[in-house]
């Protein structure tokens, strides 16, 4: 049955009631007439924005004073909100562990760490984690709970990959930061990490070939390093499509300035936000790694043909970026053993610790590396490789993802291995892990099914708190 349009939760019963609402043209997006209602500001907010308890509370009052929760909601926002106000802080963790007589310092991820001006409290990071629910490219109010949720003390979270330009889209409802109106958008998200007392870095990201031109201005094809399209039978599983890619354009080198450019103004953009800094996208096939890697990079000019020149333009972001916000502000995320997208390199090892040690130059906060054996983005395969040579080259804070549970996470702290670990799936299935891992309590399962769907509840903010769980 439909809700009315004046109930917060009719778009759960739209995309409900909407055969075509999470399947148009082989991708997942709402079909035409509810994405101009997603588009409206009234959208949801009701049940997922009234969740927040405190300071958030007060910002959603004053800006969706009419929205109210469903019956159903209803509950939900009781037993979030009780659930919030339980949520131990950080002595009374180590309470916690000494009644269970378990030593926090038993728990290398859990141990404090110092880089650049922050000081983390524990060794958990929140990965990277597109969702696909920022409708019309503007980060949207559920995510303030979103990311409120998984946000503790002293933590760091990084956000969704988002799009540094119009031309850097490529899959539906990625948020972007290139206008005011997607700046002011992240601000209520970023100050509620920030109330929370979380510490919180943007991902800046450009998808160079792997879009179409239905996400490109104009229609045009989208941009890359080269002419050569990925050719079909490949998805990342986020229903993006193979043949939905578009041949795309080599840049001209004298239109390569304009791109660092957007790289640039997108971090002063995140700063601009509140974001505490950026992280630059340089993994898993697009924009940087269809530069970086030899299976794409097929150019002729100062940008291709040697390991310094498909490292150039990634570089010359690192520096802009540097250049505009500071390095203490900088990271960036690199997979240089990865092939997703059909971007692989014959000589990975070579390719990461060249970036390992050219990246020392520009002293940028930390770098993450995506492991070896995330041959794809959801599976753990055998390899013999190792990022131990990289974090070895790399001076300042290293990052590992990729496949880690609370066991293996804490052996790769334990033995120097990395400094801080970034989760993906557990963290998005698990919105207490840290909690979780203090008390080595079980995980919920997550659900691939809702990874990328566009609901605002669904997938997203509805994975339950451990109290509700054992
Ligand atoms: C739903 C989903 C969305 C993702 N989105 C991004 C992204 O926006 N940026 C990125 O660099 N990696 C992204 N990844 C990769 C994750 O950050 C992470 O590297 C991967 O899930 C492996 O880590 P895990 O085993 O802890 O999940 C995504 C992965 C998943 C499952």
């Amino acid at each position: 049955m439909l809700a009315s349009s004046q109930d917060p939760c009719w778009l759960k019963a739209n995309l409900q009631a909407c055969p075509q609402a999470y399947r148009t043209r082989a991708r997942v997006r709402p079909c035409p007439k509810h994405t101009r209602k997603l588009a409206r500001p009234v959208l949801a907010q009701g049940h997922a924005a009234s969740m927040l308890v405190g300071p958030l509370a007060a910002y959603t009052q004053k800006n969706h004073a009419r929205a109210r929760p469903c019956r159903k909601h209803a509950r939900r926002v009781e037993a979030i909100n009780e659930r919030e106000t339980e949520t131990l802080g950080d002595g009374e963790a180590q309470k916690v562990h000494q009644m269970a007589g378990v030593e926090v310092t038993n728990i290398p991820l859990l141990t404090p760490y110092k880089t650049g001006k922050l000081q983390l409290s524990h060794r958990v990071v929140l990965a990277p984690l597109t969702r696909q629910r920022s409708y019309n490219n503007i980060p949207q109010p559920h995510a303030i709970l979103y990311y409120s949720q998984r946000t503790t003390k002293g933590g760091l979270l990084i956000s969704e990959a988002t799009g540094v330009s119009d031309t850097a889209q490529g899959y539906p409802d990625t948020p972007g930061i290139w206008t005011k109106e997607q700046v002011e958008a992240w601000k209520p998200i970023v100050d509620a990490v920030h109330a929370k007392g979380g510490i919180f870095f943007c991902q800046i990201w450009h998808v160079g070939r792997v879009s179409s031109s239905d996400f490109q201005p104009n229609g045009q094809v989208p941009i890359s390093s080269t002419d050569k399209s990925l050719k079909p039978s490949v998805g990342w599983g986020n229903g993006i499509d193979a043949v939905e890619f578009t041949p795309p354009r080599k840049l001209k080198i004298d239109e390569i300035p304009q791109i660092v450019n957007d790289f640039r103004i997108a971090a002063r953009n995140a700063i601009k936000a509140g974001f505490d800094g950026v992280e630059i996208h340089g993994a898993h096939g697009y924009l940087l790694e269809q530069f970086m890697k030899d299976e794409v990079n097929d150019r002729t000019d100062e940008y291709g043909v040697t390991l310094q020149n498909r490292c150039r333009f990634p570089l010359e972001i690192v520096e802009a970026t540097v250049n505009e916000i500071g390095a203490e502000k900088v990271g960036i995320r690199l997979s240089p053993f990865a092939s997703y997208m059909q971007a692989g390199d014959s000589n990975p090892e070579a390719l990461g610790l060249f970036m390992a040690q050219s990246l020392n130059k520009y002293e940028i906060l930390y770098c993450h590396m995506v492991e070896p054996r995330m041959k794809t983005v959801g599976e753990k395969s055998e390899t013999p490789h190792s990022l131990l040579p990289m974090r070895k080259a790399f001076n300042g804070t290293f990052i590992v993802a990729g496949g880690y549970d609370r066991e293996d996470g804490n052996k790769a702290i334990g033995n120097n291995f990395t400094d801080l670990v970034a989760y993906g799936r557990l963290f998005l299935a698990n919105p207490d892990l840290i909690k979780r891992f203090e008390l080595d309590a079980p995980l919920n399962k997550y659900n691939r099914e809702t990874f990328y769907i566009p609901d605002p509840v669904v997938g997203y903010t509805d994975y339950p708190f451990l109290e509700s769980t054992i």
